[in-house]
């Protein structure tokens, strides 16, 4: 036994020394390349488990710190983040919600069963104003989903009236209830999932359904809505295909919903235990979402050339087993360093098809599926998606810069392989080349070359996410585990910038 750990060793220390580097060409003297949308970067809030209620809101009387009503260490944590668009109200929950409950004097709202998560009974609390109000203080777009499952054209007609008209009778009750001044709406979501739990629809019936409510749907006042369809669950190409032909450019958006999950029936697998082989086979399954979106901007491609339609993945990210001792139906779930490969390795994903995605919003942004924070009465963690989406910050509304990898793949299941180094490049308004590399392997340290078309690079800085395993998250009683470091290993070369990738790392450098 002992022989062959020698022997192995021996081999590890001979294949360190003779691996090549990986080269990675930066192509910054390509033109006319896409801004990558602030939105690609956004955030999914539905009434689901403790997202809203304990998890951003607790109310104004509540012992929890809050600003009116919000707890302040989550809004705190989510300003850092610049949340460039935020959707609510589902999801699901969406086409059973009915906007007129959730105005009004708080003591008269009624009641009402989430019959969608769990049935947990939910006193309306967290309505329309309050997720404005919010979107206000974060700083982001709102994306309201209207309800066309079990709502009307009236109701979804009227909730626009209401949040956007400046004068007329919908905008004197918001008056009354406290709000002169019209909110700004852009983003509109006709129904979600209208495929299943939505309405269980079939393609042709609601095409005919989205042109029937969009059109009542109206701009007061110079608020121009952005209509986005309900679009395809991950392989439906179908589905996409009918809306392309049925709507056409009725539509401003068409949404498409993929999850890194390991299949709908039977166990998902936990969160924080699992193999070596599960961890890449959920790489596997995360990165898939890169076919599965060409094949739909394909199709796309084909109806609308112009490119005037925009894709929108406004529900992605990983899901597991709920975590032992939770709520059932309340999707709470731990967040490790896998979850942040998961997530940088998708930002890459949505960086390339930058000129079709106009928003993404990962699910979701508290104590639901993969996460940004996890609350447990007054306290608070930031977990390793959470640093991951920080670490991406400087992509958002840059322009994309092609780059080019000479990393091998990994095989990780019979049709599926990942990259064993990922890069994505931007660079920014004032002219900084940003650049972030993944390396999702467990055991290699490879070194990257980096060379440039034009850029001759005089300053390298770093920042990096890093854990100690891969399977290592924050807790309540651990709350640094995982974080965010200064990476000082990028060294400036004759040739360019060259770096030793750390074990299951991601690293952002900025490079002037
Ligand atoms: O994000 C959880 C659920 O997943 C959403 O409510 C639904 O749209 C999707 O199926």
């Amino acid at each position: 036994m002992k022989r062959f750990s020698t022997l192995l060793l021996a081999l590890v220390c001979a294949f360190a020394a003779t691996a090549q580097p990986i080269e990675v060409r930066v192509l910054d003297r390509a033109t006319d390349q896409p801004t990558i949308a602030p939105e690609i970067y956004g955030q999914f809030s539905e009434h689901l488990g403790t997202c809203i209620y304990g998890g951003l809101w607790v109310g104004e009387d509540s012992d929890i710190p809050n600003e009116d009503g919000y707890r302040t260490d989550v809004l705190e944590a989510l300003k850092a983040l610049q949340i460039p668009v935020l959707r609510w109200p589902g999801g699901c929950f969406a086409d059973e919600y009915h906007w007129r409950d959730g105005i009004g004097p708080k003591e008269n709202r009624p009641r009402m069963v989430n019959s969608n998560w769990g049935g947990t009974i939910e006193d309306n609390s967290f309505g329309t104003h309050e997720f404005l109000n919010l979107c206000e203080k974060l700083g982001c777009e709102p994306y309201i989903s209207g309800n066309v499952g079990s709502g009307s054209v009236e109701e979804l007609a009227k909730w626009v009236e209401y949040m956007t008209a400046d004068n007329g009778p919908m905008a004197e009750e918001r008056k009354k209830n406290g709000r002169e001044k019209p909110w700004k709406v852009k983003y509109l979501g006709v129904g979600n999932e209208s495929w299943g739990c939505g309405g269980n629809m079939r393609p042709e019936y609601y095409s005919d359904l989205y042109r029937r409510y969009a059109t009542y749907c109206r701009n007061f006042n110079g608020n121009r809505l952005y209509k986005v369809a309900s679009g395809a669950s991950d392989y439906d190409y179908n589905w996409t295909e009918v809306l392309l032909k049925q709507i056409g450019n009725r539509m401003h958006g068409l949404s498409l919903h993929y999850y890194a999950v390991k299949g709908w029936r039977g166990s998902k697998g936990s969160a924080i235990d699992f193999s070596t082989d599960e961890y890449y086979e959920t790489l596997g399954k995360a990165l898939e979402i890169e076919p599965v979106i060409r094949r739909h901007i394909a199709l796309m491609d084909a109806a609308d050339p112009e490119r005037r339609i925009g894709l929108l993945v406004d529900e992605w990210g990983t899901w597991f087993d709920e975590e032992p001792g939770t709520v059932r139906g309340h999707l709470y779930q731990q967040n490790t360093m896998r979850d942040a490969m998961v997530a940088a390795l998708t930002f890459h994903v949505f960086h390339r098809y930058a000129d079709r995605i106009t928003m993404a919003n990962i699910a979701q942004i508290a104590n639901v599926l993969q996460a940004m924070v996890l609350t447990r009465g007054d306290e608070m963690v930031l977990t390793p998606t959470y640093h991951a989406f920080w670490l991406y910050r400087p992509h958002q509304g840059a322009t994309f810069v092609p780059t080019t990898c000479s990393a091998a793949e990994r095989q990780v299941t019979k049709t599926r392989s990942i990259p064993e180094v990922s890069v994505t490049a931007s660079r920014d308004k004032a002219g900084k080349l940003h650049l972030s590399v993944v390396n999702p392997e467990l055991e290699k340290e490879p070194t990257i070359q980096i060379s440039f078309d034009e850029l001759n690079p005089k300053q390298v800085s770093g920042t990096i996410l890093h854990a100690e395993s891969i399977d290592a998250y924050n807790d309540f009683d651990a709350t640094n585990r995982v974080g965010i470091k200064p990476f000082k290993g990028a060294k400036i070369t004759k040739t360019g910038i060259e770096l030793k990738l750390p074990a299951a790392s991601i690293i952002t450098l900025e490079i002037e």
